[in-house]
C-alpha cells in the first residue's frame, strides 16, 4: 500500500489512471453496481477538525467497496484529550485497521501520522498544507466539465477567488494542475489573504502563467472555470482579523451577469457561508448553467473510492470486477 500526503506524488500518467478509474467507478458510487474488493478491510477515518463531505465522503467510499469503518471525531473524543502524541496515536489506529484517513489543523501533521503508521495514511486536510484528494475530485471535475464543452484542461484559463493564502484547496489546485499545459492563473483576493509568492514561484516553474488582478470582474472576465473559496476564518490571526474587513458576496448572479463568460463553469470546495455579508459564493448563483459545485461532491465519492483502491493495490481487481460480462 502506499500514502497519499501530497499532490507531489502524482505525474500526469498515474493522475490519468486515477481519474479514469474513478469514472470506471461511476456505477459503484451511483449504487447500480456492487464491488467489494475491500471486504474484510477496515478504515480508520481520524478527523481532528470539522467536515462535512471530506469525511463522509471517504467513509462511504469505505464502504461501498464492501469495507467497514472505525471513527473518531474533533480532539475532545480521543485520547489525544489526554495528551496522547500523534506518533502513538498514528500506531495504535494503525494496528486496527488497513488504511488511515486523517484530518488535522497542523501543517506537516499528517505526514507525522504516516511515519508511524503500519498501513497506508491518506491526507485529508492538515492546516493550510494540502488537500490533495479535493484536488483530485477538482480536476476530475474540471476534466468533465470542459469535455462536455469541447475543451481540455490543457489551455484552460483559470480563476481563483477568495482566501488565497490560507485556502489549502487553492494551494493544491496550483500544484497540481502544473501537470497540464498552458494554464493560465488570474487569481484575486483581499490584500491580506493575498496568495503567498512561493505559488507564485511554483506555477512559473511549471511553465503555465499566473495574473494577480486587482478585482473580481477583472480575474473572471477571460476564464473558463471559476474557482471560489471560503475565507478560512479558523486560521485568521489576531493580526489578520485587524487587516481583513470582509462584507458582501465575493460573487454573485449580478456580477457574473456583469463579467462572465455565460459558458463559464463555476466551482467551489465546499462549504460555502450561506450567512449574510460572508464573502461568499452567494446562492443566488445557484440557477447559473455552468453551476458545477455539487457535481464536485458527488464526483468526490468516485475519485476517494479510486484514491483507496489505489493506495491499498486492488486497482486491477476493481476494473477486473468493473468489466462486463463477455456474453
Ligand atoms: N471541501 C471540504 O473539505 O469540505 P469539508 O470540510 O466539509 O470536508
Amino acid at each position: 500500500g502506499q500514502h497519499l500526503l501530497s499532490v507531489d506524488q502524482l505525474n500526469r500518467e498515474s493522475l490519468g489512471n486515477l481519474l479514469d478509474l474513478a469514472e470506471a467507478l461511476r456505477p459503484v458510487g451511483q449504487g447500480r453496481q456492487v464491488c467489494r474488493v475491500l471486504e474484510g478491510a477496515n478504515l480508520g477515518s481520524l478527523f481532528f477538525e470539522p467536515s462535512t463531505r471530506t469525511r463522509l465522503s471517504f467513509e462511504s467510499a469505505f464502504h461501498r467497496l464492501g469495507g467497514s469503518v472505525v471513527s473518531t471525531t474533533g480532539f475532545t473524543f480521543s485520547s489525544m484529550a489526554k495528551g496522547e502524541s500523534i506518533h502513538d496515536t498514528a500506531r495504535v489506529v494503525s494496528g486496527y485497521s488497513d488504511a488511515l484517513v486523517v484530518r488535522h489543523p497542523d501543517t506537516g501533521s499528517v505526514s507525522e501520522f504516516a511515519q508511524a503508521s503500519v498501513v497506508p495514511v491518506i491526507n485529508a486536510g492538515d492546516g493550510s498544507g494540502e488537500h490533495p484528494s479535493q484536488s483530485l475530485l477538482d480536476v476530475f471535475t474540471m476534466r468533465a466539465e470542459l469535455a462536455a464543452r469541447g475543451k481540455t484542461i490543457d489551455g484552460v484559463t483559470i480563476a481563483v477567488l477568495g482566501d488565497l493564502r490560507y485556502g489549502r484547496t487553492v494551494h493544491s489546485l496550483l500544484a497540481i494542475l502544473g501537470l497540464f499545459d498552458h494554464v493560465n492563473f488570474r487569481v484575486f483576493g483581499p490584500p491580506a489573504l493575498a496568495l503567498p509568492a512561493e505559488f507564485f514561484d511554483l506555477v512559473h516553474a511549471s511553465g503555465n502563467s499566473i495574473v494577480e488582478c486587482d478585482g473580481v470582474q477583472e480575474a473572471i472576465a477571460p476564464a473558463d472555470v471559476i474557482y471560489c473559496t471560503r475565507v478560512q476564518k479558523e486560521r485568521l490571526s489576531e493580526e489578520d482579523e485587524q487587516q481583513v474587513h470582509l462584507e458582501g458576496d465575493l460573487l454573485n448572479r449580478a456580477i457574473l451577469d456583469e463579467a462572465a463568460r455565460p459558458e463559464a463553469i463555476i466551482m467551489h470546495p465546499l462549504p460555502r457561508d450561506s450567512r449574510h455579508n460572508s464573502f461568499d459564493l452567494s446562492p443566488d448563483v445557484d440557477e447559473w448553467p455552468g453551476l458545477a459545485i455539487f457535481h464536485q461532491t458527488d464526483n468526490g465519492l468516485l475519485v476517494r473510492m479510486a484514491i483507496f483502491s489505489i493506495a491499498l493495490g486492488v486497482a486491477d481487481r476493481v476494473l477486473e470486477d468493473l468489466r462486463p460480462a463477455p456474453w
